[in-house]
């Protein structure tokens, strides 16, 4: 598996799973832990939650899949902005790790930007780092202007990633983010890959994949796997939707590919607004 190297310099597999929608019903909770599993057994040990997602259902799926191989995986969690106060934010992290059945997480994130100060934001991440809890922590969401200030504040340069939306559809940040993330060796963890499984499978995305016998959704993660210093976390809650994203790591599209899907999802000119899910 291929993998990222972090700012502390530890490595990350590229392409992780992901777990929004999970633990939300019951009727598809074995599917869930299966394909969790399956993903595990074949190299995307990385595996992204929040406390958000099902309510908490999500880790507790999570937790499920990885009983007996905790030590496999890098468990990625997310505080909720009102959460991510000092007090609170040890409480959330509390429960997020009874949920999952661990007694730290590899990555705490902030979901988004809320009302409390950043600084207190990092202190918190960093009390739970001194505590055992974490062993690193970053943010989601957050466009250049947010990561200038985050770099301003005291210990806000310990950030190990910045979780954002980027697919054919989302180019946004390749306007200023994903330049000044590179500059300042920030690695970007992608989500919603697949804009969740609603991009066409006409034009030049449907062409590639018909011509290369393999799906859209293929085409669109390989697109997103073509930068070597992203990881990426696309949600699967079927084994065969697994193999498949997986497949996608062995996809490298040639020059002209690249042009044809630029003229159908166009780079931003100029500044491009932060696109959030
Ligand atoms: N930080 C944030 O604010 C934020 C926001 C959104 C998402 N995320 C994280 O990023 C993860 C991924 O994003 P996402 O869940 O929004 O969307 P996504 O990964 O772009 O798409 C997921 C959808 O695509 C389907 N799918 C997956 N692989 C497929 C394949 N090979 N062929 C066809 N369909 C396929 C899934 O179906 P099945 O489930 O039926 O397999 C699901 O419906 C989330 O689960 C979450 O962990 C973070």
């Amino acid at each position: 598996m291929r993998t990222v190297r972090l700012p502390g310099g530890d490595e990350v597999v590229a392409l992780g799973q992901g777990t929004w929608r999970m633990g939300e019903r019951r009727a598809a909770h074995k599917d869930e832990v299966a394909a969790l599993r399956h993903g595990i057994a074949c190299g995307m040990t990385l595996i992204d939650t929040a406390e958000m997602y099902g309510s908490g259902g999500a880790e507790r799926v999570i937790g499920e899949a990885i009983r007996g191989q905790r030590d496999r995986v890098c468990l990625v969690s997310k505080v909720l902005p009102s959460n991510a106060g000092r007090k609170r934010m040890k409480r959330a992290c509390e429960k997020s790790l009874k949920r999952l059945g661990t007694d730290y997480l590899d990555l705490y994130l902030l979901h988004w930007r809320g009302g409390v100060p950043l600084d207190e934001t990092i202190e918190g991440f960093l009390a739970l780092k001194e505590d055992g809890r974490i062993r690193r922590f970053g943010v989601s969401n957050f466009d250049t202007d947010d990561m200038e200030e985050l770099w301003e504040t005291p210990g806000g340069q310990g950030c190990q990633a910045n979780q954002i939306l980027y697919n054919l559809k989302r180019r946004w940040s390749e306007a200023s983010l994903m330049p000044w993330s590179r500059r300042n060796g920030q690695p970007l963890m992608i989500y919603s890959p697949l804009e969740q499984g609603r991009l066409p499978a006409s034009g030049a995305l449907g062409a590639i994949a018909a011509a290369r016998g393999v799906t859209v959704m293929q085409v669109a993660l390989a697109w997103v796997l073509r930068h070597e210093d992203v990881f990426v976390v696309p949600k699967a809650s079927l084994v065969a939707h697994v193999d498949a994203n997986l497949g996608a790591l062995d996809i490298t599209l040639t020059d002209d590919e690249l042009a044809a899907l630029d003229k159908d999802f166009p780079p931003p000119e100029g500044g491009a607004p932060l696109e959030i899910l």
